[in-house]
């Protein structure tokens, strides 16, 4: 029947959650003034910590998890879209306090949508998704903050994951000069290809220095570790440079000194992509379309289907899956 869909639902159990994928119909999903029907979603890290039950980030079940979706408008109560609008949802705690994108249908607040911009399929939009917009609003923020590509080095971290992987691409394609720093030796040859020039090894950034100032290595830098690692990044940035934070991948406590900020003007720049606001939205959306290589995002990404959604989610919180897994509708 058309109103029925598959959909990846948890439910919970004496605080243990687990996850099925079964047929629904649309007179399941919640409210909300436009039903999309998804083609494509993607996974991210705050996937894995929702299926896993990771975090209380879901306090009602059974829930869809799925933070992030593309697809056509089916119906609209909304002056904004119409049937047939190709739309991208990413961030409003969607797949957390709301039912998500790992199902054929949602249906969402009109306000949360922004329009798939031109030059993309829906299919890339998701490869971007939520992990590739955090990276775009980090190279924005440390942009706005005065980095320019001549001025040194510029550093990723947790490079091979999902926001690591397309900053990277990104950071190549506008010219900067690219550090990156991994876990995984074996992804150095993956992360040239994206353009890196220089590969760190994510041990000499994790482990805690006594020295509260290092030498100044590096003028910006997109940081999805947190922890110590953004701690000895701090100390490791170039006088009146930048710092862009949206990840803790690594952990989430940091012990650093104030000394980065007051002897070498240092900026802590913080990320969020949840609750951005409509206009910076499509901006950042319209930024992506130029400033990322497509032939680096195909490069990075890989498709799965909704039954493949668990053990792709135990993979990423191990920090083992390589750039962006879009999920197919
Ligand atoms: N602020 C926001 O709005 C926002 C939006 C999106 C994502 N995020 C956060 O950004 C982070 C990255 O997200 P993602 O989707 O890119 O996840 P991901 O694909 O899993 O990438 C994370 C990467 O971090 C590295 N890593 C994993 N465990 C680590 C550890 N224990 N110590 C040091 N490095 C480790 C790994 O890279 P290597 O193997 O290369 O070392 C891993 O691939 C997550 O913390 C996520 O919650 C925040």
């Amino acid at each position: 029947m058309a109103d029925q869909f598959s959909a990846l639902v948890l439910t919970e159990d004496d605080g243990k959650v687990s996850s099925v994928v079964q047929d629904m119909g649309v007179d399941e999903l919640p409210d909300g003034d436009v039903t999309v029907r998804v083609t494509y979603s993607g996974l991210n890290y705050k996937d894995g910590m929702v299926i896993n039950g990771i975090g209380r980030l879901v306090r009602n079940y059974p829930h869809v998890p799925g933070i992030d979706f593309a697809g056509i408008v089916e119906d609209s109560d909304s002056d904004r879209y119409k049937p047939g609008d190709q739309v991208i949802l990413t961030g409003w705690r969607v797949g957390e306090a709301h039912w998500g994108g790992f199902a054929g249908k949602a249906r969402v607040d009109s306000n949360w949508l922004v329009p798939v911009p031109e030059g993309l399929t829906d299919k890339q939009a998701m490869a971007i998704g939520t992990a590739g917009f955090t990276s775009m609003l980090c190279i924005a923020a440390l942009e706005d903050h005065g980095l320019t590509p001549d001025a040194g080095t510029v550093l990723v971290t947790g490079a091979a994951g999902g926001v690591g992987s397309i900053a990277i691409s990104i950071l190549a394609k506008r010219g900067y000069l690219v550090a990156a720093s991994t876990g995984r030796a074996e992804q150095a040859d993956y992360l040239k290809s994206l353009g890196a020039s220089q590969i760190i090894d994510r041990a000499e950034l994790s482990e805690s220095s006594k020295r509260p100032l290092e030498p100044e290595n590096f003028v910006g830098t997109v940081d999805t570790v947190g922890g110590t690692t953004l701690a000895r990044v701090l100390a490791q940035t170039a006088y009146g440079s930048s710092v862009a934070a949206c990840g803790l991948a690594g952990g989430a406590n940091m012990a650093c000194t104030v000394l980065p900020f007051l002897l070498r003007g240092v900026n802590l720049l913080g990320i969020d992509s949840v609750m951005q606001p409509y206009d910076k939205r499509v901006k950042i959306w319209k930024r992506l379309v130029d400033d990322l290589s497509m032939n680096s995002l195909d490069g990075l990404t890989e498709e799965i289907g909704l039954s493949d959604l668990p053990e792709a989610a135990n993979d990423i919180l191990k920090g083992q899956v390589r750039g962006r897994l879009v999920v197919k509708l």
